[in-house]
């Protein structure tokens, strides 16, 4: 049974919802963008979405509204994607990387305190796996020394904090809808804000700072005059791709309850083996299981992680590392030593993402469970 890492959940809903665009022809962003734009913000309980073509983009721009300035420090999690820290790295600014908690991947709350300097702009946590971190410690630290919190919230659509959804919680929540993610448009990204000043100036820097109606300059009530007001970037998602994501939101629940049932199926089966330590959710917080991973013991495994990898791959059964921490990268060498961040290095050195996408069955989890669990015996 071949069983790849990721399939995206991908019926005729969404391929009847591209070929729409496609025959009525606006491909680039227009109405469905504003659509799906103002559906994704209702389900997170947040006031403005600005829809743009990648999580990555969507992470800069809210950068831009801080007016984040060379030199300035922004604080994220070392364990995160590259993305998190490179965009705070286009502004000459410098990403300070906080060690994690080992039962949760988290950005560790209790260690931001002592990294604040008077440089310090923001605060970037990353929701790992889709499971959100300590908003109140976080919300409350920010509060304390002025500084805005922007989420990174790639993997955690949707997700629930105190039975609040991630989105309505930090001052910018940046969503991804890439090909893996919960809700995929192929490439694509969301802000979310409650602050208007805020979604327009990300709207305006979608679009290469054109004064904010520009989209609109090729349909009846436009005209071809416009200003340019800001320099911008160009960041639009298209039409094609919102109507896609429009057809995702409708399957949201269902996708949501998928993933948690696989995860559930997945922890029961490794539960009380010495060789795993399964993902923990804390109790007040409900995650998206974007991702699956699993600790492996070494001292009490046949096999390490990466000669796991292997072995379940050669059974057909592939898998991923979420993630490489940032100070390994030979860009971030002036990050601070491996030893500084302890944790971080064991959870890197123990774990594995395993396949876990809608549309796989009981029998595939079983599978993959089944293979993992004879390797490490
Ligand atoms: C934690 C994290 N942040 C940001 C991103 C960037 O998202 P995108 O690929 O949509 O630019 C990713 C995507 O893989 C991610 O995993």
């Amino acid at each position: 049974m071949d069983i790849p890492f990721h399939k995206p959940y991908i019926t005729d809903d969404e391929i009847n919802a591209a070929a729409m665009c496609l025959r009525n022809g606006w491909l680039t962003m227009g109405a469905k963008t504003f659509e799906f734009e103002e559906r994704f913000a209702a389900i997170v309980d947040g006031k403005y979405a600005v829809a743009v073509n990648s999580g990555t983009a969507a992470l800069h721009l809210a950068l831009c509204c801080i007016d984040l300035k060379t030199d300035d420090e922004v604080i994220v999690p070392a364990m995160t994607f590259v993305a998190t820290a490179e965009v705070v790295r286009y502004f000459g600014a410098k990403p300070v990387l906080i060690d994690i908690e080992y039962d949760t991947h988290l950005m560790d709350a209790a260690k931001i305190l002592e990294k604040i300097t008077p440089r310090t702009r923001a605060i970037i946590p990353v929701h790992y796996a889709g499971q959100p971190c300590a908003m109140d410690e976080i919300m409350q630290i920010a509060e304390k020394n002025n500084l805005v919190v922007i989420e990174d919230a790639a993997h955690a659509f949707p997700a629930f904090y105190k039975g609040r959804p991630v989105g309505s919680i930090g001052h910018i929540t940046c969503f991804s809808f890439y090909a893996t993610k919960t809700i995929t448009t192929g490439e694509g990204g969301m802000a979310v804000t409650d602050n208007q000043k805020w979604a327009d100036k990300m709207r305006t820097l979608r679009l290469h700072g054109i004064s904010k109606n520009a989209w609109s300059r090729y349909t009846k009530n436009g005209s071809w005059k416009y200003d340019v007001v800001m320099d911008g970037f160009k960041y639009n998602i298209t039409d094609i791709a919102s109507a896609i994501g429009i057809a995702q939101l409708e399957k949201l629940d269902f996708m949501t309850t998928e993933r948690q049932r696989l995860s559930a199926r997945y922890n029961e089966l490794f539960k009380d083996k010495k060789q795993f330590v399964t993902y923990e959710t804390a109790k007040d917080r409900k995650s998206a299981w974007h991702l699956y991973p699993l600790k492996i013991v070494a001292k009490n495994s046949k096999v390490i992680r990466d000669e796991l990898a292997e072995e379940l791959k050669k059974r057909g059964i592939m898998t991923s590392v979420h993630f490489i921490p940032l100070y390994r990268f030979s860009a971030y060498d002036n990050a601070g030593a491996f030893s500084d961040y302890p944790v971080c290095e064991t959870v890197f050195e123990q774990t594995i993402s395993l396949p876990l996408y809608v549309g796989m069955t009981d029998e595939n989890i079983d599978y993959v469970a089944k293979a993992v669990i004879e390797i490490c015996a």
